[in-house]
């Protein structure tokens, strides 16, 4: 078991809820408020007390019930059995006077130092948290004892009061294996960065808060539980994005001070976070399209997208010289619906209106033929993009006679669709004009799926096709998914029976600096865990002419940046199309080696699925 040796000050909070029937709060012009206290004999009641003790006691219980071996430097307590015991435990009391929602606090006057007694057995932490008070002396005292015990690590709290510049506080910070702060540490890269609304670490964040809580306790030891929920997990070897989730849920789930043990953390996150397990929970009440959208997201399976539009069939066949009829734009498609194994590991394909009405070899039409393998069918319907007036960006039409046409292809038995919107990027677009346009209209469309029972994919893509930078790709990817999900909300899309497709966040493809597949998953991880809403029933991605090996190199890098709130999977269609056909070349004799090589990239694909 590791042991932390904690520094810093065990406190008693006192809080005192003053009667709130007399006003003894005044507000200044500046909107301060003060607490009059008028010390001229009159006399304040509160009505209720509670004391708890906090500070550097909160490190040791939540260390403690993360089943690290913690003390406190210097301190003769323990956590044991779910209890603080503090038996001659040195303690400063500090008031909290609390009116309706207005506090003040009351300290001692003198400030209380630290106490550090050199440790007998070399611990294998030392943590400074946000209640120690860090004395030149106390720093230089900890430097030298580290200094001969190379093998203790060190974790440190740097807080708004704490003066980063000092030099004794730069060297803390320079030793330090972990640095916890709630301001922005300008010597540090990797920092754990606890602000009022978000935990950032080594490029993840997860957002936070206690808004529908009204447990001022909590507040006020929420950073201290944070940091050391973090630095328990890491010391657990939890990776960083799981180290946050764990924070997040500790100090989201506390209750009067009193913290979580480890593994009702876990559950709380595999309970949150694990789609699967909330499908299963409301198995018995979801709707149809809850359900359709559910078993296209079952895990480990992708959706293959071989929808492309006359016009982008003509294009492929063209350059290869097949001639482009409707037979052998069946045959092609035939291919893969009869590759084997299909069904272990795609859910779902996307068809085009004309492969939608076309027949199997038995005689079935390819929806029936698909089910009976126990694929689901979906449909493209979206009729394309034009030009806005006066404009070299454009739009996705085919909203006209939508909800009939959906009605017909549900009677065929289609059950999800896709609508594809396309941003380019250039020195003056996205514009802000286009993603709010094109995002109102797949919300239009989106409506009309979920009435006619049919799970809508919403497909905003970022084109790959382009010279721009990741950091531009994160904020328009961000930006247009922070417009769609408002268009989806105010048109009241159910989101559980709903799917995004959407572009992994990459350089464009003529940028000179192309981004690393680790630089891939990190920030795709990223836009995704910001701007897409936990509610959503799964995220999938396009290839978008990426190579056949870098979509699913990529691929993994995101997954190995999970696990993220929905289930995240692939829905390619030139990754997972591209090798078959230059097999099979418009010659049936080469089918086989079509969907054998169709087949290697399905294997490989599912199985980036599985975090590495
Ligand atoms: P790509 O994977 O070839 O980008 O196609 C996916 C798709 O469905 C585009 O709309």
């Amino acid at each position: 078991m590791q042991s932390v040796l904690i520094v810093g000050n065990v406190t008693k909070d006192v809080y005192l809820r003053l009667d709130n029937r007399s006003n003894n709060f005044e507000t200044d012009q500046n909107g301060v408020k003060w607490l009059d206290f008028g010390f001229n004999g009159s006399h304040h009641k509160y009505f209720s007390r509670i004391s708890i003790y906090g500070g550097a006691s909160i490190s040791l219980e939540v260390l403690s019930r993360f089943g690290l071996n913690a003390s406190i430097s210097g301190t003769p307590a323990t956590f044991l059995d779910g209890q603080f015991i503090a038996k001659d435990v040195h303690t400063t009391y500090r008031y909290i006077l609390c009116q309706d929602n207005n506090t003040s606090q009351l300290g001692p006057s003198e400030p209380t130092y630290t106490t550090w007694d050199i440790p007998t057995n070399n611990p294998d932490w030392i943590y400074l948290d946000s209640s120690a008070i860090i004395s030149p002396k106390l720093a230089t005292s900890i430097l030298d004892f580290l200094n001969l015990s190379r093998s203790t690590k060190l974790a440190l709290f740097v807080g708004k009061s704490a003066n980063q510049n000092a030099s004794h506080i730069r060297e803390l910070i320079e030793r330090a294996d972990i640095v916890i702060s709630d301001i922005m540490l300008e010597q540090k890269r990797d920092f754990v960065h606890i602000s009022g609304s978000h935990i950032e670490y080594m490029g993840r964040r997860v957002f936070w808060s206690l808004d529908d809580k009204k447990d001022l306790m909590t507040r006020l030891t929420a950073r201290l539980t944070i940091s050391a929920s973090i630095l328990g997990a890491l010391i657990l070897g939890k990776d960083p994005s799981e180290a946050l989730l764990l924070a997040r849920a500790n100090v989201q789930n506390s209750k009067l001070s009193s913290t979580s043990n480890l593994s009702t953390l876990e559950r709380d996150i595999a309970d949150d976070y694990y789609r699967v397990e909330n499908a299963n929970k409301k198995e018995n009440n979801m709707s149809e399209i809850e359900e359709t959208a559910a078993k296209l997201m079952a895990p480990g399976k992708g959706i293959l997208a071989a929808d492309e539009s006359g016009g982008s069939i003509h294009k492929k066949f063209e350059s290869m010289n097949i001639p482009d009829d409707e037979q052998h734009r069946r045959d092609y498609r035939n291919i893969f619906f009869t590759t084997p194994d299909l069904e272990k590991y795609v859910s779902g394909v996307i068809l085009f209106d004309e492969t939608a009405r076309q027949t199997a070899d038995n005689g079935k039409t390819f929806i029936e033929y698909l089910a009976d393998r126990g694929v689901i069918s979906g449909i493209k319907v979206d009729q394309g993009l034009v030009n806005f007036d006066d404009s070299d960006e454009k739009w996705t039409q085919g909203l006209e006679g939508l909800p009939e046409r959906l009605a017909e292809y549900y009677q065929m038995g289609a059950r999800f669709a896709k609508w594809r919107a396309a941003f380019e990027v250039t020195d003056h677009s996205p514009s802000q004009m286009a993603i709010q346009k094109n995002c109102e209209i797949l919300a239009d469309y989106a409506r009309d799926c979920q009435a006619a029972n049919i799970v809508p994919i919403v497909e905003p893509e970022l084109v790959y096709d382009g010279d721009y930078t990741i950091e531009r790709n994160i904020e328009y990817t961000g930006k247009i998914l922070d417009c769609l999900f408002a268009e989806l909300k105010k048109k009241n899309i159910n989101l559980a029976g709903c799917l995004l497709k959407v572009n992994m966040v990459l350089a464009g493809k003529r940028q000179e600096k192309q981004s690393t597949p680790a630089e891939v998953g990190r920030a795709t991880a990223q836009v995704l865990r910001e701007h897409v809403p936990r509610e959503l029933a799964g995220v999938v991605f396009l290839s978008g002419g990426q190579s056949v090996t870098q979509a699913t190199e990529n691929l993994q890098e995101v997954t190995n940046n999970g696990p993220f709130p929905w289930t995240v999977t692939f829905s390619y269609a030139r990754a997972l199309q591209d090798p078959a056909l230059k097999a099979w070349q418009g010659n049936n004799d080469n089918a086989d080696a079509a969907r054998g090589a169709f087949r290697e990239r399905l294997i490989a694909n599912a199985d980036a699925l599985k975090a590495k």
